[in-house]
């Protein structure tokens, strides 16, 4: 079987979109300092192009998380793989996933960083299946909304392969060949 892959979204539409969600976050938090959570490793691309476009200062951190499930279902089980360096306490925390799918990673995440306190707690994704969710999940920041397929590019994996491709492909399996 091979993967066929089509653009979705063009490395420049991305780009010019990530600017966009970066000026309206500067303006939402002015005259604050962010703190930016990374959910590795999808939101790698991401984290990093709109990090650099944030008219604010901010600080990173890393978290990975797995959920417990087939390969494109996830079951809401989710384990930790690794946490935050430091504590989000008082902190302006916005965090940046590459998609949200069904919602379940998400609503356990932030159900957690909740407990740890943060001054505010905000959500900001690339991508969103709204079709495909399962769990409300309130997204503060949405890049695109994109219909029900499998995509990689920017980030986004399929067993672990594609994610540096500068854009968003549909990726299909091509039976025919
Ligand atoms: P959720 O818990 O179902 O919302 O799962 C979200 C996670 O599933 C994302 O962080 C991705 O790792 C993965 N995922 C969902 N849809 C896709 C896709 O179309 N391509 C690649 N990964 C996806
Ligand atoms: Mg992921």
């Amino acid at each position: 079987m091979k993967e066929n892959i089509s653009v979705l979204l063009s490395e420049e539409r991305v780009l010019a979109r990530i600017g966009e969600l970066a000026e309206q976050i500067s303006r939402d938090f002015a005259g604050k300092e962010l703190k930016l959570i990374c959910i590795l490793k999808g939101s790698i691309f991401f984290t990093t192009e709109l990090a650099k476009r944030i008219s604010l200062p901010v600080k990173l951190d890393f978290m990975s998380v797995s959920s417990y499930g087939d390969k494109t279902e996830s079951s809401g089980r989710v384990k930790i793989v690794k946490d935050l360096d430091e504590s989000v306490e008082n902190e302006h925390v916005l965090v940046i996933e590459d998609i949200v799918d069904s919602g379940r990673t998400l609503s356990f995440l932030l159900e957690l960083l909740k407990s740890r306190r943060p001054a505010s707690l905000s959500l900001c994704t690339l991508l969103d299946k709204p079709e495909r969710r399962v769990v409300e999940v309130n997204v503060d920041y949405t890049g695109f909304e994109i219909p029900d397929e499998f995509v990689v590019g920017f980030g986004l994996d399929y067993a672990q392969r594609y994610r540096a491709l500068p854009y968003v492909g549909v990726l299909r399996m091509d039976e025919s060949r």
